[in-house]
């Protein structure tokens, strides 16, 4: 049985002003008529799986269930966090609240905040990867890098497995950019998609080996949020217990140190919208290359994308320009440093 796992949890802070923290950005609509959580759904239709399991923050509980029933997405179960301890415990919560519930699915674990251009090609990959999830393999899927992106995780890609697909050789979360550029003219790297095909028992198995003080909290935190007041819609773990959850992604705690990793390339038009300039990237361009959404007009301006949330916003000979407009903020950077949006959250931040 296929169980798809949506991880929406994160902040999205690289797609300020209008990614908030009461809005991150899987809950808007960056391009196209859905939510990225809504697009994320929808690319599952026609897969033989259950209902989902999104597991997400409790501030946005609402919000999610509001998104699942605009798509009419029926039993979904939503997985409440008091408070973020990254994707390891995340994953871990759906697996061991998986394993509760039914035998042993195989989970398909996604991000809640990607953009996949062809759906298509998207579920014949998964249906291969099925195949190595069942010989207990740990999957990740595979992107041909263009780039020597600092910012992904790399896999390097090992001997040829009997089905489709690679033994991973090595998994390095993050490298810095010499080593990016070095795996990038290697031409035997992937980058991480960060979307991940397993059993729920070989996950938690794997987190047992390399990370036990994780799944411990983790089912501390599940069984006594069980014990304690539940909800039919949601499903909550004891926030004290969760608060002593070491944090860490499944990228560090269990990917780099497994050797069951296996690796299956992805060919699908796939961007994980990082960045506006990544927005501008999967665009929709004009003659002159801009990317535009909302009310706006462009006179002599190239290569460059413009967002109006609330107000008409024109602009005259510009290139190169990322201007974002909300109702009480207004992005205007060039394309080479939209990466340092964070920067400015954080200055932000500490600004009150
Ligand atoms: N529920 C929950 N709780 N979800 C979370 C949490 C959390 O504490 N933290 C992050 N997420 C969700 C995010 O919403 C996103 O959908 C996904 O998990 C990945 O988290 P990111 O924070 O976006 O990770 P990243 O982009 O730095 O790195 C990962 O993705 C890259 C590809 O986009 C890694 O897997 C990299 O190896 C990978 O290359
Ligand atoms: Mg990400």
């Amino acid at each position: 049985m296929l169980l798809p796992v949506i991880i929406a949890g994160g902040t999205g802070s690289r797609l300020w002003p209008l990614s908030r923290q009461l809005k991150p950005k899987q809950f808007l609509k960056l391009c196209g008529d859905a939510t990225l959580l809504q697009q994320t759904l929808r690319r599952l239709d026609g897969l033989e799986a259950t209902s989902p399991a999104i597991i997400c923050n409790e501030d946005h509980r609402f919000m999610v269930a509001e998104q699942l029933r605009q798509l009419e997405v029926k039993d979904a179960i939503i997985l409440l966090e008091p408070m973020g301890r990254n994707t390891a415990p995340a994953i871990a919560l759906a697996a061991l609240n998986a394993i509760q519930t039914s035998r042993d699915p195989i989970l398909l674990v996604l991000a809640a905040d990607h953009f996949i251009a062809d759906q298509c090609a998207f579920q014949k990959v998964v249906l291969e990867a099925k195949k190595l999830a069942e010989q207990d393999k740990l999957v990740t899927f595979g992107i041909v890098p263009t780039q020597p992106e600092t910012g992904f995780g790399y896999i390097q890609r090992g001997d040829d497995l009997p089905i489709t697909g690679y033994k991973v050789a090595r998994f390095v979360e993050k490298p810095d950019l010499m080593r990016a550029q070095e795996y990038l003219e290697s031409g035997d790297y992937y980058w991480n998609s960060g979307m991940f095909m397993f059993k729920a028992s070989v996950y938690l198995k794997a987190l047992a080996k390399f990370r036990p003080d994780i799944l411990k909290a983790c089912k501390k935190s599940l069984q006594q949020g069980q014990q304690g007041q539940q909800s039919m819609d949601f499903v909550r773990v004891d926030a004290e217990a969760f608060a002593q959850c070491p944090e860490d992604s499944i990228d560090y705690a269990v990917m780099e140190k497994t050797d069951d990793a296996a690796v299956i390339p992805l060919d699908a038009g796939w961007s994980d919208i990082g960045s506006w300039s990544a927005l501008w990237d999967i665009g929709k361009k004009d003659a002159q290359g801009n990317v535009c959404e909302g009310d706006v007009l462009l006179l002599n301006s190239e290569n460059s994308f413009v967002y109006a949330d609330s107000r008409l916003i024109t602009t005259l000979g510009i290139d190169n320009l990322m201007v974002i407009e909300t109702k009480d903020a207004v992005l205007v950077a060039h394309k080479d440093q939209v990466q340092d949006v964070k920067k400015i959250v954080e200055m932000l931040k500490q600004s009150g």
